[in-house]
């Protein structure tokens, strides 16, 4: 199985996506799959300039020259793309929702009715794959969460791929604050670990994995007295 995992943090490798990404690759990895991680923030994706030339003109190719000619590709050709998105103000970063944006070359221009609603079909090589979500927050509460994954829900529907599940750790940036007290929190990523091997392996991640990589870390009044 190809995966494709994108991180859309402009913190790249040194975020907390990539701290929370790093065991759930691993656990993907030990069941088989062929991983590719790609740190959005090293390429250079300009946005979509909505001429819809992919579509009508250079069907399949959009008219900008930068890294979205490579990406596209391989966006086509895996059977599961993990969108990897800290929550900023409430949705994704800028970078991924560009990066989203830019791959409706994908897409034909013609419209189809799927359940009874527009859409347009995938174009021929494009594969019907998955889509995961991982994302963390800066808040402590798990709805914070909930307007990103309606979103990428939808977003799913909308690229005709199945959206087989969210990996949700909230207050992701206190895990090195706290480790360094000497906390440990081996459970949430023995969960990261397991849920990529779940993804992988069974299609799909146990609802008691995802709620241990949700599970409070740190009492929130205690947040409150260092930044309240
Ligand atoms: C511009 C911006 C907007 C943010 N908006 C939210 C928000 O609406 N809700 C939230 O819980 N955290 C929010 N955060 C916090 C980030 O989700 C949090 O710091 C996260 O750990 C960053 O992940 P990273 O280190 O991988 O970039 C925001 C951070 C930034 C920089």
């Amino acid at each position: 199985m190809k995966v494709l995992v994108i991180n859309g943090s402009p913190r790249g490798d040194r975020g907390a996506t990539a701290g929370v990404l790093k065991p759930f690759i691993e656990g993907m990895e030990s069941a088989g799959a062929n991983v590719e991680l790609v740190n959005i923030q090293k390429l250079k994706i300009n946005p979509c300039r909505g001429c819809f030339d992919c579509w009508w003109k250079t069907p399949g190719a959009c008219i900008q020259n930068d890294d979205m000619k490579e990406m596209l590709p391989k966006l086509a050709d895996s059977d599961l793309t993990v969108y990897a998105t800290p929550v900023y103000v409430d949705g994704m970063t800028g970078p991924m929702k560009t990066f989203m944006d830019r791959s409706i070359p994908l897409l034909e221009g013609k419209w189809e009715l799927r359940d009874n609603h527009c859409r347009h079909p995938l174009r021929e090589g494009t594969k019907a794959g998955k889509i995961a979500l991982v994302s963390v927050s800066g808040f402590t509460e798990r709805d914070n969460f909930d307007p990103l994954v309606v979103h990428m829900k939808a977003a799913a529907l909308n690229m005709k791929r199945e959206f087989v599940g969210a990996v949700l750790r909230p207050c992701a940036w206190i895990i090195p604050v706290a480790e360094e007290r000497g906390a440990s929190f081996d459970d949430v990523i023995d969960a990261l670990r397991d849920a990529g091997k779940q993804l992988v392996g069974q299609g799909k991640m146990e609802e008691d994995t995802l709620n241990t990589i949700s599970r409070e870390l740190v009492p929130r009044q205690q947040i409150f007295e260092r930044f309240g």
